[in-house]
């Protein structure tokens, strides 16, 4: 068998199970439609945001022509990351091209058994995982070669009983969560994940995806509210946040922040930043303007936020289930993957775009439509969104 015949038998399979993906185009005229995007706070077209991109290139170049270890580390890189530990309330951060990239290569360089072998003679670290976390952060679990305790979604007393049962280890202790679940649009408990935490003295790494610009304070994620907790975690250089650039900041990127020495130890050891060019300088321009931004925005997220509750509220009373969302993110699951594609296909003819999410990327058996909110979304759009539910309901 040749590679064609073999990829063309692999996809056979994923259609017969409706698990093909493919590429459809996105016109920029529909984007007041588009439930599919993650640009939150639609600061991807915000004039000012862009002409900070172009002024950033126009002053370093279109490239940062190689790594930041060699020639990459031009001045604004070191600028945006002192804006980040800024923004963040961290000791430092450091950037990285895409957030699967800070996830995959950062998360698998904390949980490195060479990192942790100086301290406890050599044993793996004990990582403890949400089931329903990102696939970046299972491939680093896989590529740092460590199993995975994983406790039910959001669940802290299975968490704690899992905690509990390594009580008298040596071994490190890490939790991995996101903040806000991308597929799931639910909050994680974050004070009592910050508590078990401490009183394991555990190491947080916890994914703000979704979170950044959203949600916590002025916009700086969950991993920036006041909790005596997570003031000692930051203290003992145990709280690890990740966040990308690519969703409500509109740009692309991510950072990692924490401890100045962690930091350093990431620039030494986290083949993602040793071995790949560094980001464009457009992208640093952008996203330090967004950046700027974002504080301000608190009247758009209480719009986006009472416009989440609405939605939810009204496909409910349409008898549709919404799952665990309670933020922006607002899935209507139906379980089986045709169902799924017929929904979203439904949606479409509406003028409606949203994403059919299917496994992997969810559990089997938990196939959902994905509505991402923005805050560009008109009430006659939501009016035509409800309309094109409610015509479903009749027709199924
Ligand atoms: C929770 C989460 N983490 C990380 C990523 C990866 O981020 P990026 O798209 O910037 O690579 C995503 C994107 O889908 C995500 O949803």
């Amino acid at each position: 068998m040749n590679l064609s015949q073999a990829s063309l038998q692999r996809l056979e399979l994923l259609a017969q199970d409706s698990l093909k993906r493919v590429l459809l185009p996105c016109p920029l005229d529909q984007r007041a439609f588009d439930f599919s995007s993650n640009d939150y706070l639609c600061l991807s077209q915000r004039a000012d945001i862009v002409e900070a991109g172009h002024a950033c290139a126009g002053k370093y170049g279109a490239g940062a022509t190689g790594s930041r270890l060699l020639s990459g580390n031009l001045e604004c890189f070191e600028e945006l990351e002192a804006q980040v530990a800024e923004f963040k309330n961290a000791e430092a951060a450091l950037v990285f091209s895409t957030g699967y990239q800070a996830n995959s290569t950062g998360l698998a360089a904390l949980l490195d058994k060479n990192l942790w072998g100086g301290m406890v003679g050599g044993t793996e670290p004990l990582v403890f995982t949400d089931r329903l976390n990102h696939a970046s952060l299972h491939h680093a679990c896989q590529l740092a070669g460590v199993k995975q305790v994983r406790f039910r979604h959001n669940d802290m007393a299975h968490l704690a009983e899992l905690l509990n049962k390594h009580t008298d280890s040596t071994q490190p202790k890490i939790i991995v969560s996101e903040t806000v679940f991308g597929m799931e649009g639910d909050l994680l408990p974050i004070d009592q994940l910050a508590e078990l935490a401490l009183q394991h003295k555990a190491v947080v790494y916890l994914d703000e995806a979704h979170a950044t610009g959203v949600w916590g304070p002025q916009g700086r994620g969950l991993g920036a509210i006041q909790h005596p907790a997570i003031d000692t975690l930051k203290t003992m250089g145990h709280w690890v946040i990740m966040g990308t650039f690519s969703k409500a900041v509109g740009v692309s990127g991510a950072y990692i922040a924490c401890s100045e020495i962690f930091k350093q130890y990431l620039l030494n050891r986290c083949t993602g930043f040793v071995y790949s060019t560094a980001p464009s300088p457009f992208v640093i321009g952008a996203v330090r303007k967004a950046l700027e931004i974002i504080p301000g925005l608190n009247v758009e997220r209480e719009t986006l936020h009472t416009a989440a509750e609405t939605l939810r509220t009204k496909a409910q009373e349409l008898g549709f289930d919404t799952g665990l969302s309670n933020t922006h993110i607002v899935p209507l699951v139906v379980g089986s993957n045709t169902a799924c594609l017929k929904l979203k296909s439904h949606l479409q003819q509406a003028g409606i775009r949203t994403s059919a999410v299917r496994p992997p990327t969810v559990p089997p058996n938990a196939a959902r439509v994905r509505l991402a909110l923005n805050t560009g979304h008109s009430p006659a759009v939501y009016e035509q969104l409800l309309q094109a539910l409610a015509s479903w309901r009749v027709s199924t």
